[in-house]
């Protein structure tokens, strides 16, 4: 553990740079499995993180071999189906799902079922080149069902998506980017580096203005085209409303760099 580095059950949490809140999964001897205290750490952390103004961009990512190898299947046996539908539990994968600002998925290694529709939830995802990718659910006679039937064929279409739900097949990091799964393959040691550039960029910037560009996007694979073009006029004229967008205006008018405010 960092300097800087608190323990929150089974969530590390650290500040590496300005704006950037980095959430390490850390149950490595269970491979990072979502068990619900995992879920409720997670959900916690960021429901901190959307309401201080001192975060503008979240990284998560794993400790150990894993970023996480998914659902807890000893829960699932010892409670079958409501371990699933858990009320509960699906409240906290909404939580993730509606979080308002930026996040990184940094991938270090196995992103598998549960893992790898987390993964799919955040908005950039980069893989270490030891990632591994896949969802194994059909091997154990089920297959996702925490979104990564809807996300993946978004992702990677509907071929390559019915392979990798059809047959649990690893997909590394390379072939991960061929296929769009991951916008970036980096060395091991670059992984975090790498994320904390990125995330620093867009910490950086308008934390008003960037869960704005996170909801228009979000909503490309929500919505129908139409549907989608008008949820991105709403945010745009919403948008106009901030102080920071017409800073950013100002500043450019005026050759200056922008003091934006996150208002
Ligand atoms: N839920 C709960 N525990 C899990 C887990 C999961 N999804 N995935 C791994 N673990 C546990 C293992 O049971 C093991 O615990 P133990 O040491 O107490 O027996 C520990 O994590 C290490 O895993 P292990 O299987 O021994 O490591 P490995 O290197 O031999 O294999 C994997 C790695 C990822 C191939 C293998 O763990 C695996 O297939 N995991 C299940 C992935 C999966 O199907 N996820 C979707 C669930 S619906």
């Amino acid at each position: 553990m960092g300097e800087g580095t608190e323990r929150m059950g089974l969530l590390l949490t650290e500040t590496p740079a300005e704006g950037v809140l980095l959430l390490t999964l850390n149950r490595p001897d269970k491979l990072n499995a979502l068990s619900k205290d995992l879920l409720e750490d997670l959900v916690a952390a960021l429901s901190g993180a959307a309401t201080d103004p001192s975060v503008g961009c979240v990284i998560l990512t794993g400790s150990g071999r894993a970023f996480s190898a998914g659902a807890d299947t000893a829960d699932m046996l010892e409670r079958g189906v409501a371990s699933y539908a858990d009320p509960e539990r699906l409240a906290r994968w909404a939580a993730i799902q509606d979080f308002p600002k930026p996040v990184i998925a940094a991938v270090n290694g196995y992103a598998l079922g549960g893992g790898l529709e987390l993964a799919l939830m955040c908005d950039i995802v980069l893989a270490s080149e030891t990632a591994k990718f896949a969802a194994p659910e059909i091997k154990l006679g089920s297959f996702p069902g925490d979104g990564g039937t809807q996300r993946l064929p978004r992702s990677v279409g509907k071929s390559f998506a019915m392979q990798m739900i059809l047959t649990g097949a690893m997909v590394d990091g390379t072939l991960a980017e061929r296929k769009g799964l991951v916008s970036e393959v980096l060395a091991p040691e670059d992984l975090l580096p790498r994320s904390i550039d990125i995330a620093s960029a867009i910490a950086g910037l308008s934390t008003a203005i960037t869960p704005y560009a996170k909801r228009a996007v979000q909503g490309a694979f929500e919505l129908p085209l139409k549907e989608g073009l008008d949820l991105e006029h709403q945010l745009t004229v919403e948008a106009f409303d901030t102080e920071d967008r017409m800073e950013g205006l100002r500043a450019f008018a005026e050759k200056r760099a922008p003091v934006f405010k996150g208002k």
